[in-house]
């Protein structure tokens, strides 16, 4: 009598089934001296290239890797490419989010079904260690998510490239996997961001984030957080809010001359010993004032670290119900004040260190006063 299937039979299923990050593709200026800066700073081995000794004419690409983290830093060989104007237009940044599926046409084809814009139609790529096929969709700004699948393929990243070793005695900082990845948007886009990601792939909100929780005396921003059906893409969207001065997003969206990724959050599992190595090697971190720890214990109970081990680092710490993170912000990767990295440690919590937006603010503040852009 009636169509309704029988409840009993519909299983939940990923409507987007993805596996993980698969890259992070940076346009640069000069990619073989940021190449330098990931192996010498941040600890990453060189394993491919592709560039004129290898048949690509217009571009070079250095494929960097530290356990499941890959990094592609790309420059254009010429003015007039695509990659050159990004440069000129944003600087360094992200260009990339590449996303690992096991069937980019069917993937591709999905989303594009439920409103995705196309990047690029699907490609088959091959050599002798098998092929890999990928397509592209466009995300917020000039970001695009390529959908990669590498199930025939052996090799060490894709065709077109050629296995390279670092010739600098590469010591690694102890960097997993990328932890998340943050967006921000123009202002008044959040809520079209989010969305897309809940149409196009399925993505769950999982926190959100407004000007009371997120403000200082200054400046102010909202945030949400959307995460993919087996939770190991989160995706943070910020915009900007009003405030007496200038956000730290608009800030970013001035530099970077629109909306963009904002910072990529690397988990490590010994945060102490990450940290005490980028600074030898000599990253900047943001810096927050000795207060800060002379209360924090009160605000997130016992830790197993020490204290004064995590003062001497300027590491910060924050409680949720599921358990503790660690964490710290680089200051920005390139001249513009735009990209910079997280080093997160997860003791449980599967937040992202609400507790110490306010500390940070008032450090990315400072930053600002300095640049004359507050
Ligand atoms: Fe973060």
């Amino acid at each position: 009598m009636s169509n309704t299937p029988d409840k009993s039979l519909v299983t939940s299923t990923d409507s987007f089934p993805i596996n993980g990050t698969d890259h992070l593709e940076f346009y640069v200026g000069n990619a073989k001296q940021s190449a330098m800066y990931y192996q010498a700073a941040l600890g990453f081995e060189l394993v491919a290239y592709a560039g004129p000794e290898t048949g690509v004419r217009d571009r070079v690409s250095y494929v960097l890797q530290q356990n499941k983290i890959r990094i592609v830093l790309t420059s254009s060989l010429m003015p007039g490419t695509e990659i050159a104007r990004h440069v000129a237009d944003h600087g360094d940044g992200v260009k990339v989010l590449a996303l690992w599926v096991d069937d980019a046409v069917k993937a591709y084809e999905t989303a594009l079904s439920r409103g995705a814009e196309s990047a690029f139609a699907p490609r088959t790529l091959k050599d002798d260690e098998g092929e890999v096929v990928m397509a592209a969709i466009k995300t917020y700004g000039e970001t695009i998510h390529t959908l990669v699948e590498r199930k025939n393929y052996t090799g060490v990243f894709m065709p077109g490239y050629q296995p390279r070793q670092s010739v600098y005695p590469v010591k690694s900082v102890g960097l997993k996997y990328v932890d998340h990845c943050v967006g921000n948007v123009e202002l008044g886009t959040m809520n079209q961001w989010v969305k897309f990601y809940q149409d196009v792939m399925g993505f769950k909100l999982l926190i959100t984030f407004d000007d009371k929780d997120i403000s200082t005396e200054y400046t102010a921003l909202m945030s949400k957080v959307v995460s993919n059906g087996n939770g190991y893409i989160k995706f943070p969207i910020n915009e900007p809010a009003k405030g007496l001065k200038k956000s730290q997003i608009e800030e970013y969206l001035d530099f970077y001359r629109g909306a963009g990724v904002q910072h990529i959050a690397v988990a490590t599992d010994n945060i102490l010993e990450t940290v005490s190595q980028m600074r030898a090697n000599g990253v900047d971190f943001l810096y927050v004032p000795e207060t800060y720890y002379e209360d924090v214990l009160e605000r997130v109970g016992e830790i197993e670290e020490k204290l004064e081990d995590l003062k001497a680092l300027n590491i910060l710490i924050d409680r949720d119900e599921d358990g503790y993170l660690l964490q710290i912000f680089t200051k920005p990767i390139q001249d513009r004040p735009t990209v910079f990295f997280e080093i997160i440690q997860r003791r449980g919590a599967k937040s992202f260190g609400k507790g110490n937006f306010k500390a940070l603010f008032e450090a990315i503040e400072r930053e600002q006063a300095l640049r004359g852009t507050l």
